[in-house]
C-alpha cells in the first residue's frame, strides 16, 4: 500500500524560516520534520512506499531523504510542473493508483492510529475516510459536519464566524479510492478541500469521519512551531530525546561545551557543538541548533535557536526563533513574537 505525502506548499504562514527551508524539512528539535511522520507512516505495516509530492525546494528534500535508505519504507518524488493544489497533486501524483491510498497533509503532527482509520474504511467499503480532531477554533481549517452515523455532511473549507456549526475539523489525513480521482481535472490547479470533497458529499458516496481527539497539531505557524516542540519536551507528544526521560529534563549533547557558572534549567535541547559561556542562562522551553555560541551572561528563554547562531554578551532572547547564522549582538533584546530568518544581524543594544 502506498501513502502520498503532500509536501509542496510554499509556507507562507512560516516566512521567514521557510525562505530557505521548505516547511516540509524545518527542524523540529534538530530533526527534519517529515522524519517524524515517516514515523507515523512506516507503523503500518502494510505501508511500502511513500510518494512524497512536491513542487517547492525539492532537491533540498530530496537530498535528505534518498530513497528511504534505512527508514524501512520505500520513498518516491513526484515533483509538480506547477503548483496543482492539494487535489491537483493528489491526481498527478497517485495517478496510476489501483488500490486503497493513504494521503496526508505535510505539516500535520498526530498519533492517530492509521491502522484503525484503515479498518474503518474497509468495513464500511467507503470511497473516501478522513480524520477529523476537535479545534477550539476552526476558522483556519476544513470545518467537518457529520450525522449520527459517522457519515460527512458538509465539508467547509476556512469557514466564515457564523458559519461554524460544530468543532470538529479535517486533521488532513484521508484513506481515498483511486477511483473517484477522475474527476480531478488532470494538470490544473484544484482543491481537495474546496471541490473533491464536497463533489463526494453532492454524489451521496460513503465518505466517512474517523474522530480523533489526541495529539494533533499543524505546524504552519510560528506559534505552532514554538508549541510543537514545548509538546514534545513536555512529554505531551513523544519522540526523542524526550520520550521517557524525567520531567524538565535537560537534554545536552555530549560534545556541547557548556561552562562553569552557567544556568540551564529544563526541559531544553542543547545541540552539538554548542558553547554556552560562563553566567549566560538557558531557561525552559529552549532549544538550541548546533554549533551555536552563547556569550557571557546572555538569556536564552523559551526560544529556538537553529545552527551557527551567535548570541552577544548579555544578549536576552525571549520567545523567539532564529533562522539558521543569525548573529544577535550584544546587549540586544528579542521578544515574543520575534521570527528571523536566515543570517538575520541584530545590532548591539537593539530591542525587537
Ligand atoms: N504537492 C502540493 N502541491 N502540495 C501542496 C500544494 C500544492 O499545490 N498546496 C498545498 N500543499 C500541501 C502543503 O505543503 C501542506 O502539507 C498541505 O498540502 C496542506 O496545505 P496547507 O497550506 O498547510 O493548508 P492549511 O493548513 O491551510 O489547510 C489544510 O490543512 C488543515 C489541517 O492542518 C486543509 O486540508 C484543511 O482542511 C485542514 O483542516
Ligand atoms: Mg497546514
Amino acid at each position: 500500500m502506498k501513502a502520498i505525502l503532500l509536501a509542496g506548499g510554499k509556507g507562507t504562514r512560516l516566512r521567514p524560516l521557510t525562505v530557505h527551508t521548505p516547511k516540509p524539512i524545518v527542524p523540529i528539535l534538530n530533526r527534519p520534520f517529515l522524519y517524524y511522520q515517516i514515523d507515523l507512516l512506516r507503523h503500518v505495516r502494510e505501508i511500502d512506499e511513500v510518494i512524497l509530492s512536491l513542487n517547492y525546494q525539492p532537491r533540498r528534500i530530496e537530498e535528505i531523504f534518498g530513497e528511504g535508505e534505512g527508514l524501512g519504507l520505500r520513498l518516491r518524488y513526484v515533483v509538480e510542473p506547477m503548483p496543482l493544489g492539494t487535489g491537483g497533486a493528489v491526481r498527478y501524483a497517485g495517478d496510476a493508483l489501483t488500490e486503497s491510498v493513504v494521503v496526508f497533509n505535510g505539516d500535520v503532527l498526530t498519533q492517530v492510529d492509521l491502522g484503525a482509520v484503515l479498518r474503518l474504511h474497509r468495513q464500511r467499503k467507503a470511497k473516501a475516510t478522513i480524520v477529523l480532531t476537535p479545534v477550539e477554533n476552526p476558522r483556519a481549517y476544513g470545518l467537518v459536519e457529520t450525522d449520527g452515523d459517522g457519515n460527512v455532511k458538509r465539508f467547509l473549507e476556512k469557514p466564515g464566524e457564523d458559519e461554524i456549526a460544530c468543532n470538529t475539523i479535517n486533521a488532513g489525513i484521508y484513506v481515498l479510492e483511486p477511483d473517484t480521482f477522475d474527476r480531478i481535472p488532470k494538470d490544473t490547479a484544484w482543491s481537495i478541500e474546496r471541490s473533491f470533497f464536497p463533489s463526494l458529499i453532492e454524489r451521496g458516496e460513503t465518505f466517512v469521519a474517523y474522530v480523533y481527539d489526541g495529539y494533533w497539531i499543524d505546524i504552519g505557524t510560528p506559534a505552532k512551531y514554538l508549541q510543537v516542540h514545548q509538546d514534545i519536551m513536555a512529554g505531551r507528544y513523544a519522540a526523542p530525546p524526550f520520550a521517557g526521560a524525567p520531567p524538565s529534563h535537560a537534554w545536552i549533547s555530549p560534545d556541547a561545551k557548556v561552562e562553569e557558572g552557567v544556568e540551564v534549567q529544563g526541559p531544553c535541547f542543547v545541540d552539538e557543538g554548542v558553547t554556552i559561556k560562563s553566567g549566560a542562562r538557558v531557561l525552559p522551553y529552549s532549544v538550541i541548533g548546533r554549533h551555536t555560541h552563547v556569550e557571557e551572561h546572555a538569556t536564552i528563554d523559551g526560544s529556538i535557536v537553529w545552527p551557527n547562531g551567535w548570541i552577544g554578551p548579555e544578549a536576552v532572547v525571549r520567545g523567539a526563533i532564529l533562522g539558521r547564522n543569525c548573529h544577535v549582538g550584544r546587549n540586544a533584546t528579542l521578544s515574543p513574537p520575534a521570527v528571523l530568518g536566515d543570517k538575520t544581524i541584530i545590532t548591539d543594544y537593539s530591542m525587537l
